[in-house]
């Protein structure tokens, strides 16, 4: 494990006690060991880190990392480009970790390069899957589920009358958005009385939610409810709503984080009607990766449990 010439520029880095940017890779000390040697390197491959959810997401694998001695972390984040993420864990690659961790940005683009990189070290797939079985783990929750649930919450909001839904989708080459559509729209089939009368994409950003909603209400004025695929674009849209003076309108989201504008706040005040727990994974994601470089079996999929959150 020595032998590779980047560790030592990383533990030299580390001395020096600050955080180094490789072209492409933002490395983090995440172990209280100084001079501990490193066992285990492990590569974060982080889709984008422009969302709370994600920043989340690497704080809890460092939390993690840092409770076990000889673990190593190295994070990269693609910026929401999945050309850019390609290329990312092609560096982690040459760095030589031993397992790679990776919340891929869209399934499609990335499945070629998750095969690739399945072939030399361990990998877990974090949150959104891809589109093969070519990995050791893959740890998330079950969006088609999820969005099955906001279907009957969204059924339950809009009671008797029932009413016309807008749905905020995320990135839709990312499996999470098209799962908690296809989830959504199989409960709202069976209620003839509501009707998704439109689906906005916005690419899981909070502002873009707000400005496609707030061009859709230019036009169209009788919705009853947003679904958003997550709650900063549930936020976006209720900014938007605000701001066209529509005061009817009931919004549900996902995630549920806590915090500053987190969906637990913001159904706490009333902004959103409800959301749904997606717990990252991040914690799990780092001691499934030390079971497998252990030698020890792990299941292939880890399902990991949503809740839904009301006032
Ligand atoms: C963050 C995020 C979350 C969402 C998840 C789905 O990038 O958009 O808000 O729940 O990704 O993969």
């Amino acid at each position: 494990m020595w032998k590779r010439p980047f560790i030592l520029l990383i533990i030299g880095v580390y001395l020096l006690g600050t955080s180094v940017f490789l072209p492409g890779c933002s490395v983090y000390p995440v172990n209280s060991e100084k001079t501990g040697e490193i066992k285990y390197l492990i590569g974060m491959s982080q889709a984008n880190l422009g969302e709370p959810w994600r920043v989340v997401m690497n704080e809890e694998i460092k939390k993690e990392a840092a409770r076990h001695e000889g673990a190593k972390v190295i994070f990269t984040d693609a910026g929401q480009s999945s050309q850019k993420q390609i290329s990312d864990v092609e560096k982690l690659l040459g760095l030589g970790i031993d397992l790679l961790i990776i919340s891929p940005n869209e399934a499609e683009p990335l499945t070629p390069i998750i095969r690739k990189a399945y072939k030399k070290v361990p990998v877990i797939i974090l949150d959104r899957d891809i589109i093969s079985d070519d990995y050791t783990m893959f740890i998330g929750a079950n969006n088609k589920l999820i969005g099955q649930k906001a279907g009957i919450y969204a059924a339950q909001l809009l009671g008797q009358k029932g009413g016309n839904i807008v749905e905020i989708s995320g990135l839709p080459g990312s499996l999470p958005a098209q799962e908690r559509s296809e989830g959504f729209k199989n409960e709202i089939k069976g209620h003839p009385n509501i009707v998704i009368v439109k689906t906005l994409v916005a690419d899981w950003l909070r502002d873009n939610a707000e400005n496609t909603f707030r061009t859709y209400l230019r036009n169209h004025s009788d919705i009853d409810l947003v679904y958003a695929h997550n709650d900063p674009m549930a936020l976006g849209a209720y900014r938007a709503a605000m701001a066209a003076e529509k005061k009817d309108i009931q919004f549900v989201g996902i995630d549920g984080l806590p915090g500053k504008n987190g969906g637990l706040e913001l159904v706490e005040k009333s902004i959103l009607q409800g959301t749904f727990t997606y717990p990252t994974g991040g914690r799990e994601a780092v001691q499934y990766a030390l079971k497998i470089l252990q030698n020890k079996d792990v299941p292939k999929r880890l399902t990991l449990e949503s809740k839904k959150i009301t006032k």
